[in-house]
């Protein structure tokens, strides 16, 4: 058999990136499939695993771990330059927002390296268990119903207490794909009275069976069934007109709005202007999870607090980011997964089939090869 294969695990540079590409579980896995694993230095300290654990399962601790590397592991993409020592035709595993960051994705084919966008993953079965979207927003719709409500001036189950009730809190979730259904629950767990809406008609049924109120456009035509891989498309402007209708009668009367709808490949849609925003009452909170893709909602800003007609409007540029040890933990093992599937016991590396390497596979052999890209 030839040299191991070389897996180095980077350190992020981004500015709010507390997460790591590979734990010591996986690295563990990894080793245990043959492979060489190098860490940087540092590289698990936002996501609370230091050095010591690393070396404890067995990695490679330094400065220089990209030396020699077959296959570099990362949460956002590297900048190129980062990527000086590792092998020509080394593979970068990242989640590489392929759209806004062509000029990085060029320079990956530039420096022949073959660039696997974990984000283009194929809404398929068999690759449930590698999709970072699927395991980052699920953590993310948590996430914002912990930050909404402990921003909200309320509580919000119903109390009843000797100085009299405590109302529950109304919360409606807007988007309820991933994300949307883990808020849904996680605002019923604090016994909240939940309601939601999407475009996909399909929805209808989870929201309900998680025990919340479906708020549905019923005179235009949605998307029924699943929509291609359970995605969204723009909708039509009769349909958006509808829409806007019936939210803006139903947000007046809400005290949490949860905003997670998103188009891939496109701003998000805007679902609340300003206008609706001042029906609604003081002291209510927005939490807008697409904010870093452009919004949900009409002057949200990411990271900040902006208090509009006394609503306050929030959301994270790296929701993720918030909840680093569990994003982690999981965002590590999609990629453990990925690799590992595709393990070629002759060689001790991964091969790709056909499928889902086309789907990923953004650059190789100087060129960028994406359909989606170049189409
Ligand atoms: P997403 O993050 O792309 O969008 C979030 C939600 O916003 C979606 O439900 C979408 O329909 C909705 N939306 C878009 N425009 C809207 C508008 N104008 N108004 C209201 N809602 C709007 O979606 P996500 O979370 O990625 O999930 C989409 C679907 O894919 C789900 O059905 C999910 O179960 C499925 N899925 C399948 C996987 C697999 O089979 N491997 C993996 C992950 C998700």
């Amino acid at each position: 058999m030839s040299e191991p294969l070389r897996i180095a695990v980077l350190k992020e540079r981004a500015s709010g990136e507390t997460r790591v590409s590979a734990t010591p579980e996986t690295v563990k896995k990894f080793i245990a499939l043959g492979a060489v694993v190098a860490v940087e230095a540092g590289a698990g300290t936002g996501a609370s695993i230091s050095d010591a654990e690393y070396e404890a399962a067995g990695a490679q601790v330094s400065k220089g771990a990209l030396t020699g590397a077959d296959i570099v592991l990362g949460v956002q993409g590297p900048e190129p330059k980062a990527l000086s020592g590792a092998r020509a035709g080394a593979w970068i595993v990242a989640s590489l927002d392929p759209f806004s960051q062509r000029a990085r994705i060029d320079a990956y084919a530039e420096l022949g390296m073959e660039a696997l966008a974990m984000e283009f993953m194929p809404r398929i079965t068999r690759a449930q268990s590698m999709d970072i979207l699927s395991s980052q927003s699920n953590l993310s719709g948590y996430k914002a119903v912990i930050e909404a409500a402990n921003v909200y001036g309320r509580a919000f189950p119903m109390m009843m207490t000797a100085a009299g009730t405590v109302s529950a809190a109304k919360a409606f979730v807007m988007g309820v794909g991933v994300a949307g259904l883990q808020a849904i629950a996680t605002a019923r767990r604090l016994g909240a009275q939940v309601s939601a809406t999407d475009v996909r008609s399909a929805t209808k049924e989870q929201i309900m069976s998680l025990g919340a109120k479906p708020i549905f456009v019923e005179n235009v035509a949605g998307i029924e069934g699943e929509g291609a891989g359970g995605y969204a498309t723009e909708m039509s402007d009769e349909y958006q007109k509808a829409q806007a209708e019936l939210v803006s009668a139903h947000i007046a009367k809400q005290d949490i709005v949860i905003t997670t709808a998103l188009i891939p490949g496109r701003a998000a849609p805007r679902l609340i202007t300003d206008a609706q925003i001042a029906t609604m009452k003081p002291g209510s909170v927005i939490f807008d999870l697409a904010v870093a893709q452009g919004g949900n909602v009409e002057g949200s800003v990411p990271d900040e607090i902006v208090v509009k007609h006394g609503v306050k409007i929030m959301g994270y540029s790296n929701t993720p980011a918030h909840l680093a040890a569990d994003a982690s933990a999981l965002f590590s093992r999609n990629l453990y997964n990925f690799l590992s599937a595709f393990w070629d016991k002759e060689t001790g590396r991964p091969v790709l089939d056909e499928e889902i390497g086309e789907a990923v596979r953004l650059t190789k052999d100087g060129k960028v090869v994406s359909a989606r890209l170049l189409g």
